[in-house]
């Protein structure tokens, strides 16, 4: 009974910055009842422009951290770190008992609901993009959908600095979102494949025509987590539930505070953590 006790822990949900916060968010909404941690790896942000095997490292690390901090299940509430280092790490190095879960699965399953034309447009980071994750997971089960992909490396900084609502971003999510619709005269869906993006939807809605779908990953994830813990009673049984949430930063905690509040829409208290 003690020993069983040990095991029981939170969730943790990991993304490189401020983006996983607008999947906590709905995570946090359709499951209130579970504790969670989340960690930001804001020091080391963007992930997006880096190498796979900086990206798998500093991932693990972040990982481990929270393995450490007592969860047995995490998830990569990040495009990058689901793209290029989910599945090494799910193969090698998971210690006995403990899982981590990605947001590219839950999205691409769901796609097909979504599109008429068969015709999907993909906007994420460098790193996701040339992964070409979401074609291949996309393709798997829709062989007759075709992916359109744009990477747009400016839009995560404009997040962390909170320049969301600048003249500067218009200029570059104009132009990205130009570029992605140029390739297709029929994309009906974009995903937004970067959990930073989100932060983005109203500067993003003034340049996609009204007929687009936009899809933001965070009620997907939620909505699969979800179905994930239902399926899963040997880990939901040792998924704490106490509806508490703490959160930790790798950079400046109170820098992390005042962000956090307004993508995650309410005040929270975060502590630094050093991860490496
Ligand atoms: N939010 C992350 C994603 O979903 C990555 C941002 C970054 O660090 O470049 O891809």
């Amino acid at each position: 009974m003690e020993q069983e006790k040990q095991l029981i822990g939170p969730i943790g949900i990991f993304d490189s910055g401020y983006g996983g916060l607008s999947v906590f968010k709905e995570i946090k909404k359709q499951l209130p009842q579970y504790d969670y941690i989340y960690l930001g790896d804001n020091a080391r942000v963007p992930y997006g422009t880096r190498s796979f095997e900086a990206v798998y490292e500093f991932t693990k690390e972040c990982v481990f951290k929270l393995f450490d901090l007592g969860c047995n299940l995490v998830i990569l509430a990040c495009n990058t770190a689901s793209a290029k280092a989910l599945r090494s790490i799910q193969q090698h190095d998971l210690p006995p008992g403990k899982k981590v879960l990605g947001v590219i699965r839950p999205t691409t399953e769901i796609v097909k609901a979504f599109t008429t034309s068969n015709k999907v447009g993909i906007l994420a980071t460098t790193g996701t993009v040339k992964s070409e994750s979401y074609k291949i997971e996309i393709n798997k089960f829709n062989p007759e959908i075709e992916v359109f992909q744009h990477d747009c490396p400016f839009w995560v900084p404009l997040v962390e600095n909170n320049e969301m609502d600048t003249e500067g971003a218009k200029y570059f999510v104009e132009k990205d979102i130009h570029k992605l619709l140029e390739q297709s005269q029929d994309i009906d869906t974009i995903i937004l494949a970067c959990t930073h993006y989100p932060l983005l939807l109203p500067i993003i809605k003034q340049f996609v025509p009204e007929h687009i779908n936009i899809i933001s990953q965070g009620p997907l994830v939620a909505e699969s987590l979800k179905t994930y813990l239902d399926r899963h009673p040997e880990i939901d049984s040792k998924s704490s539930k106490n509806g508490s949430m703490q959160f930790f930063t790798t950079d400046d905690p109170r820098d992390f505070e005042s962000k956090a509040e307004i993508f995650f829409g309410q005040k929270i208290k975060a502590d630094h953590i050093k991860v490496s």
